[in-house]
């Protein structure tokens, strides 16, 4: 009898593990569709501020990311259903950039790949459960990063760092490390 029982139980998980199956998205398309959302962080960030550093210099810089960037996220996440954010074992932005569980955990495996000579651009993770879809790409520290990340901040920038975050965390760093990750989960 419990013999039976058993089978009956391994094909009840069997039949509920095949339907769960069916009902998951293609992962592959997911990744896709969170790459293409990354790429358009940067690519609607980074020009505004080229422009606005050679406008008007950092202080100019500071104040297009700490309005934009913001913004940019809210604005791929309306228009595409996912979640979208940044963040950073060492954050600037307190009430926005903290890690999740789940991030502190891959933003700590992304500085092991970094510090084991895996290039940011290539770094990158995914996740699937519980009906949701995590995806987090690592944003490495370019030499126009350092200006505003880097160790030694010139007054003008750590000025008007101190105005808009009094407690910052972003700063310190060199070129090659991960100063943070493009997060984004979308449920299905
Ligand atoms: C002109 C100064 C400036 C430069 C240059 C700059 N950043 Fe930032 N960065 C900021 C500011 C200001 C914020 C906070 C924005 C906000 O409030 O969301 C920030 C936030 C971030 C965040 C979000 C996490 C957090 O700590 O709030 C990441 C990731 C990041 N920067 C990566 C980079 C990378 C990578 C580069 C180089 C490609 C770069 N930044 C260049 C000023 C700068």
């Amino acid at each position: 009898m419990r013999k039976i029982y058993t089978v009956l139980s391994l094909i009840t998980c069997a039949v509920a593990a095949n339907s769960n199956f069916a009902a998951t998205p293609d992962q592959e398309v997911l990744i896709a569709e969170a790459q293409g959302l990354v790429n358009a962080f940067a690519g609607r960030l980074k020009p505004e501020l080229k422009q606005a550093l050679s406008d008007g210099g950092p202080t100019l810089a500071i104040e297009v990311c700490a309005s934009q960037a913001p913004k940019i996220a809210d604005a791929l996440a309306a228009e595409s259903g996912w979640s979208v954010s940044r963040v950073s074992l060492k954050e600037r932005n307190a009430t926005r950039a903290k890690a999740d569980d789940w991030e502190r955990a891959v933003l700590e495996e992304f500085d092991q790949r970094a510090a084991a000579g895996e290039p940011p651009p290539a770094i990158n993770t995914s996740d699937i459960r519980n009906g949701q879809f995590r995806y987090m790409q690592a944003q490495g520290v370019e030499g126009v990063c350092l200006l505003c990340h880097g160790e030694e901040l010139s007054e003008e920038v750590r000025t008007s760092l101190e105005q808009y975050y009094p407690d910052d965390m972003a700063t310190g760093y060199s070129l090659g490390q991960v100063r943070g990750a493009i997060s984004l989960s979308r449920e299905f």
